[in-house]
């Protein structure tokens, strides 16, 4: 199967009320891991990669893997998804190295650090809504600054995450401004901020509804019934694998995650793509700590990556269960992205 649009999978999954996990990937055993998991389970996959991923591995790279998982995984559908595009740029760049959906992150500037006003915002994100459009690649725009509610904190991971203190305001995406930001930029999906923050450091205490406001959803959701929203910052941050990290030499001070319950509400309110980065590192650096730990004599590195594949592909499997994706592999068919294009022509792909 070829790679498929990002809109394709959110308009199944809306049509059949259930979320997709957006795994971020950076080497080849995230992505067999999460192909491994969605084949079992028969879910479709959103692999995404960012700035970070393709300094890590190399733009080549990070294609041939992904063309690599398409041409072993046939039956499985996968959207090639571009994680926080800092400007119009860096979205036409990945547009031409094959990805079928971009995010342009036009809430912060292109330096990923300070907030953007809203008129920029739709100023950039229209601008590649227009060029992504024309190819048949899909477009998250994001509206509200990611960070934590607790401490007014965003944090900075892999590359993005504003800086300094931010406002309540700030940190919660506004209705109001939603659904007029859906209208004048056309974006097939949008990111809104509602207290998560990217990393393993979220929350100081399991959330409740003043620090993790899930009522955002539901408002937003109310105004835009027909706009795929997508939940950053969604790692539930596993104690389990906690405890692996520590108990095996690591130091990682208490935190809390997104509760997987929580981010199941979401999606009963128009929550349809969940990004997961954070969840997918913890599980890889327990899984290799515990057996470095219990083999001091194993010096063969496929042994460390094989039991971090297996750690991160039971973790999705987890996700793709949880979120309602497991079992519709192989009910989608794949769109051409120029029959998407035919589509967004004749308008029959709008979102208000
Ligand atoms: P986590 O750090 O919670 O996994 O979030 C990842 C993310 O939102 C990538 O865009």
């Amino acid at each position: 199967m070829a790679l498929v649009s990002l809109r394709q999978l959110l308009d199944h999954a809306a049509e059949h009320d259930y979320g997709l996990p957006a795994f971020n990937i950076n080497n080849m055993e995230q992505i067999h891991a999460i192909m491994q998991a969605a084949a079992a389970c028969d879910s479709p996959v959103i692999l995404q990669g960012s700035a970070g991923a393709r300094k890590y591995a190399g733009e080549a790279f990070l294609r041939h893997m992904v063309e690599a998982a398409v041409e072993t995984w046939p039956q499985i559908p996968i959207a090639l998804h571009q994680d926080h595009g800092a400007s119009p740029a860096v979205c036409l760049r990945s547009m031409r190295s094959g990805f079928t959906s971009v995010m342009m992150d036009g809430s912060l500037m292109e330096d990923m650090k300070t907030p953007g006003s809203f008129d920029y915002n739709v100023s950039v994100t229209r601008k590649v809504v227009d060029a992504a459009h024309a190819m048949g690649v899909s477009v998250e725009g994001e509206l509200g600054c990611l960070g934590s509610l607790e401490t007014g904190e965003a944090g900075e991971e892999d590359g993005s995450g504003a800086e300094g203190k931010l406002t309540h305001d700030q940190m919660l995406t506004d209705p109001t401004e939603a659904e007029e930001f859906v209208r004048q930029t056309g974006v097939d999906a949008l990111a809104i901020a509602i207290g998560t923050s990217h990393g393993a450091y979220k929350f100081t205490r399991k959330p409740t509804g003043d620090i993790l406001a899930l009522d955002r959803v539901r408002d937003i959701h109310a105004r835009l019934p027909n706009t795929h929203l997508v939940m950053h910052g969604s790692s539930s941050v596993p104690q389990e694998w906690l405890d692996v990290i520590r108990q095996y030499g690591g130091d990682i001070k208490e935190t809390y995650g997104v509760p997987v319950e929580s981010i199941v509400e979401g999606i009963r309110h128009g929550v349809r793509k969940v990004n997961i980065d954070t969840d997918i590192r913890l599980a890889m650096t327990g899984a290799m700590r515990q057996l470095m730990g219990r083999k001091p004599d194993e010096f063969d590195p496929r042994k460390f990556f094989a039991a971090a594949t297996k750690a991160t592909a039971d973790l999705c499997k987890l996700r793709f269960e949880a979120f309602g994706c497991a079992g519709r592999a192989s009910a989608i068919k794949p769109i051409p992205l120029s029959v998407m294009v035919e589509r967004y022509d004749t308008g029959d792909l709008k979102r208000i």
